[in-house]
């Protein structure tokens, strides 16, 4: 086991967790109003910033010793949420946070479904330190035994064991896979065995989520390399919703290896499960910031501002959907 994540990792929330559940929702709600705004714009980086700078003022009004573990970036590369900064009012129990104030700064920049606002929080010690690296990803939804698809079998085996345990034709399953020339091969064989498939432009931290409900998303399995970070953001969603991710860095150079151990992965090669990524107690929250296939997108009004939310908590496997209609104004 990794030392990074086994350490203190039975640090309890000591019941904080109800209150933080709710409170999260005003972070990724403030960041994906942020974002928002800036829809369309073709400007990644102001919308990335806005956000950012929401979801950071929220963050430090809650009643943790929040150390942030999957940021914005390195410290020197990222002037705010970066890895290893301290967040919240500075009392209270020491967890350990991942976010991503605008998944999909692309779609965010281009208007496209999405787009979300996400935050994670977890005991201190129990989120994967990931490195800023690819992930190669499987993930289903919920209601299957484990394991019934394997990272490192062939796409069409997979598909044709998810079908055979969600008693479907091959035909009738869709795959959601990141639109990226790398990912040619895994598409050409997904396509030949006759199942769907859903290319995304961006954001794989909603394409593993919309497994875990295909009838609302139409889609059953994720598969592909993205960004680690969002695979431990993932990860944190699956604990709390249920479903299976696994996932393995891409530690293709020396300098990644060493990159990796330094922040305590000694397995470079290792499968990670979601209880894996994310241990122990997890609170997680997304809003969305353009229209999605689970979560509708921010609608600004003359007289108020619509979020929709969902926010999950391991312990209890609670999904919330939180519509909100704020019209305090001024406070975004
Ligand atoms: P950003 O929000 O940082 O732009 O990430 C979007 C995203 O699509 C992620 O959802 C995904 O994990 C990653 O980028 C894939 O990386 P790449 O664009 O390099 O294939």
């Amino acid at each position: 086991m990794d030392s990074q994540i086994s350490a203190n990792a039975s640090t309890p929330l000591d019941g904080l967790d109800r209150i933080l559940t709710i409170e999260l929702v005003r972070v990724t709600e403030r960041a994906a109003v942020a974002a928002a705004r800036l829809r369309g714009r073709g400007d990644e980086k102001a919308a990335d910033q806005a956000a950012v700078d929401g979801m950071r003022s929220e963050l430090n009004r809650l009643p943790i010793r929040g150390t942030v573990v999957i940021g914005e970036g390195e410290r020197d590369e990222a002037p705010m949420l970066y890895i290893g900064e301290e967040v919240g009012v500075g009392d209270g129990p020491e967890v350990d946070i991942a976010l991503d104030p605008l998944e999909g700064t692309t779609i965010c920049a281009k208007n496209l479904p999405n787009a979300l606002a996400v935050v994670a929080i977890a005991e201190k010690g129990s989120l994967l330190n990931a490195p800023d690296v690819y992930m190669d990803k499987i993930a289903i939804g919920p209601g299957y035994a484990p394991d019934v698809v394997d990272l490192d079998a062939p796409p069409a085996e997979n598909i044709a064991r998810l079908a055979k345990a969600k008693g479907v034709s091959v035909s009738e399953i869709t795959a959601c896979i990141l639109d990226r020339p790398r990912h040619a091969k895994l598409i050409e064989a997904v396509r030949a065995t006759g199942a769907a498939i859903r290319l995304i432009g961006d954001g794989d931290v909603a394409g593993v989520i919309h497994t875990t409900d295909p009838d609302e998303t139409g889609i059953d399995i994720y598969i592909g390399s993205g960004g680690a970070p969002e695979g431990v953001l993932a990860a944190a969603a699956l604990r709390c919703i249920g479903g299976q991710i696994q996932g393995r860095l891409i530690l293709d150079t020396p300098e990644k290896v060493a990159r990796a151990a330094k922040m305590g992965i000694a397995d470079p090669k290792k499968v990670y499960r979601a209880e894996e990524m994310a241990r122990g107690d997890v609170l997680f929250a997304a809003t969305g910031v353009t229209d999605g296939n689970m979560l509708a997108g921010v609608k600004f009004g003359k007289d108020s501002i619509r979020t929709h939310t969902i926010v999950l908590r391991s312990s209890t496997k609670t999904v919330r959907e939180i519509k909100a209609r704020h019209q305090d104004l001024d406070k975004f």
